[in-house]
């Protein structure tokens, strides 16, 4: 049996953006009958414990997933060794990773647009401080992104 992959998506306040990121993979993951773990946080700590923003939670009831029940929490030193990808939504959150990342650690950390051909090395702008098209174009990107890391974690066959 091939060991279950496992993915940890980080922004900043894990309210806006990785919440629709861990959504859009479980969703995609379970649509390819792909065995995954998979859960976000954030690098801040202002939203532990809430739920996410009401404009992620419209934008993924627009696509028939239901994120209410999510709590944000802040990623901690173990999570480098609970899971085998960490993948930031920008720049900025990717550099507080490596920050605070205890040496050794065997995590394989990215971009989320690294896992889009085209868009490496781009930042998924942050919704927060925008309107409700900021969370549709973050759909966007986190949905073509997560169908990439599908396509990236299954098992090879054959
Ligand atoms: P997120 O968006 O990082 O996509 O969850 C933000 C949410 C809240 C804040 C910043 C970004 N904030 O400063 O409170």
């Amino acid at each position: 049996m091939p060991e279950t992959a496992s993915v940890l998506f980080v922004c900043l306040g894990n309210i806006c953006r990785s919440p629709l990121a861990e959504a859009a993979l479980r969703h995609e993951a379970e649509a390819a009958g792909l065995d995954i773990e998979v859960d976000s946080a954030g690098t801040g700590s202002w939203h532990i414990g809430k739920g996410p923003d009401p404009r992620s939670c419209d934008e993924a009831r627009r696509h028939g997933i239901d994120i209410s029940a999510y709590r944000a929490r802040q990623v901690t030193a173990r999570d480098f060794a609970r899971f085998d990808h960490i993948v930031a939504l920008d720049a900025s959150n990717l550099a507080n990773l490596r920050r605070i990342a205890p040496a050794g650690h065997e995590a394989r950390l990215s971009l989320l647009l690294d896992h889009v051909p085209g868009l490496e090395g781009q930042d998924v702008d942050d919704p927060y401080y925008g309107g409700p098209e900021g969370f549709e174009t973050t759909w966007a990107q986190v949905s073509v992104a997560a169908r990439n890391l599908v396509a990236e974690l299954a098992p090879k066959r054959g």
